[in-house]
């Protein structure tokens, strides 16, 4: 593992141990570093009423525009997940997650880490898990 991806992939690991996960029994952490250098971590929140739930990727992203407002820009992202066993479990962003992701990163080419099968770490950039990705037309974009 290259010295980020490891140093990401144990903020991740870290903060997966902080999960509000008692339905799914599925822990998540998610590591992001900013375009300006900074590792914003997050979790998983589970809620009764299941929709309300959010992803790990989504607190971690939260975090990061709250410290450095609309600047914010995903320089890399690494995810760590768990069951209630603590076994390692495959987990590659979700779908609204790999939206969210490329909405901030810094381009298509923004590399994301996640245990995939075996436990071994993947990394693959934004653009691979989200070709074709919606962007709202410039006129609808802030300037
Ligand atoms: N989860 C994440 O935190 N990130 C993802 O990208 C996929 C799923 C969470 C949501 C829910 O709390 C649990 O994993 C099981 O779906």
């Amino acid at each position: 593992m290259t010295a980020t991806r490891e140093a990401l992939t144990a903020a991740a690991r870290e903060c997966c141990g902080q999960s509000h996960s008692p339905y799914s029994g599925v822990h998540v952490g998610a590591a992001v570093r900013s375009a300006s250098g900074v590792v914003y971590r997050g979790t998983n929140v589970e809620n009764a009423s299941y929709p309300l739930g959010n992803c790990a990727e989504m607190s971690a992203i939260a975090a990061g525009v709250q410290a450095e407002g609309a600047q914010f820009r995903i320089a890399e992202i690494a995810v760590w997940a768990t069951d209630h066993d603590d076994r390692v479990l495959a987990a590659s962003p979700c779908g609204g997650c790999r939206q969210r992701i490329n909405e901030l990163a810094v381009d298509g080419r923004v590399n994301v880490h996640f245990p995939w099968q075996g436990g071994q770490m993947r990394t693959a950039t934004v653009e691979e898990l989200l070709p074709f990705a919606f962007f709202l037309p410039p006129s609808r974009r802030e300037k």
